[in-house]
């Protein structure tokens, strides 16, 4: 239980990594403040922690909405009495537009939401939870970014540029803030069988899992345990760092 005592917030939380990183935060002891657009999923995500006997209760957020991410900091505070740990881990990686593009074919609306939702939302995130976590005696701050904000892929010019984003938001904020107790860091996975990658067929599926050393895709519960970490004491020396989680596939 090394996280006994501590209020945690994770957002994009009602389905895939989000969910099971809320999973393994209650699981090591936190209050979670469970955190997405999608209703019905985030109240399955409580569900399964109260079964599993943790503490949890949901608060609706769009992440691309910096309001949302007051109240549901004053949520935790009210309901939880503080944060200590947060996730930004709510993303997409398609648009409503043309999918995949080259960058001069990217459809602007696309753009405006890929950008609003996957960095966007991180930094309203950090803006509405560090100065809580200042006044609640400090923190820990994961992000989710992925291998995309490492490298590139062909025709995913914004989601690599939202990622790489995540990434460089990441260490500017842990630069600022370690000398007041807040850790700042991010993670990587690889392709990750999540709801995320529902829409793709089997072959293309294979082909991504081909792409990691390890030959399969992860699985959420891998990442989560690397956040878990993360937010824990166990890593109280790490701050601005990003770590893939992802079979090797940065190895390359
Ligand atoms: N699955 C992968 O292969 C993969 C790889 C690298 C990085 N990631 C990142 O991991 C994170 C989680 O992805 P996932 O695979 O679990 O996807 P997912 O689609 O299963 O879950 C994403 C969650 O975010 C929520 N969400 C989307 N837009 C939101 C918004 N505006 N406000 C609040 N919530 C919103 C969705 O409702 C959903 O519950 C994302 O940031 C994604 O970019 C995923």
């Amino acid at each position: 239980m090394s996280l006994k005592n501590k209020v945690a917030l994770v957002t994009g939380a009602a389905s895939g990594i989000g969910r099971s990183i809320a999973l393994a935060l209650a699981r090591d002891g936190s209050k979670v403040l469970v955190t997405d657009r999608s209703d019905d999923g985030g109240h399955e995500t409580v569900e399964l922690i109260l079964k599993a006997g943790g503490v949890a209760r949901f608060c609706q957020l769009d992440a691309a909405n910096p309001d949302d991410h007051h109240r549901a900091v004053a949520q935790a505070n009210e309901h939880f009495g503080g944060l200590h740990i947060a996730c930004n881990n709510a993303g997409i990686s398609v648009g409503p537009g043309k999918i995949y593009a080259p960058v001069a074919e990217i459809a602007l609306k696309d753009w405006d939401q890929m950008l609003a939702i996957n960095l966007s939302g991180v930094f309203y995130g950090l803006r509405a939870q560090i100065p809580a976590m200042i006044a609640y005696g400090g923190g820990s701050i994961v992000n989710t970014a992925s291998v995309m904000g490492q490298v590139a892929g062909q025709n995913l010019g914004a989601y690599v540029a939202s990622k790489h984003g995540v990434i460089g938001l990441t260490k500017s904020a842990a630069l600022d803030y370690a000398g007041k107790g807040i850790r700042v860091n991010a993670i990587g996975p690889g392709y990750i069988a999540t709801p995320m990658l529902e829409h793709k067929d089997p072959k293309t599926l294979s082909g991504l899992a081909a792409k990691h050393p390890m030959g399969r895709l992860g699985l959420p519960q891998e990442i989560a345990e690397l956040a878990a970490w993360l937010s824990s004491e166990r890593a109280s020396f790490v701050t601005g760092a990003y770590y893939p989680v992802d079979g090797g596939y940065l190895a390359q």
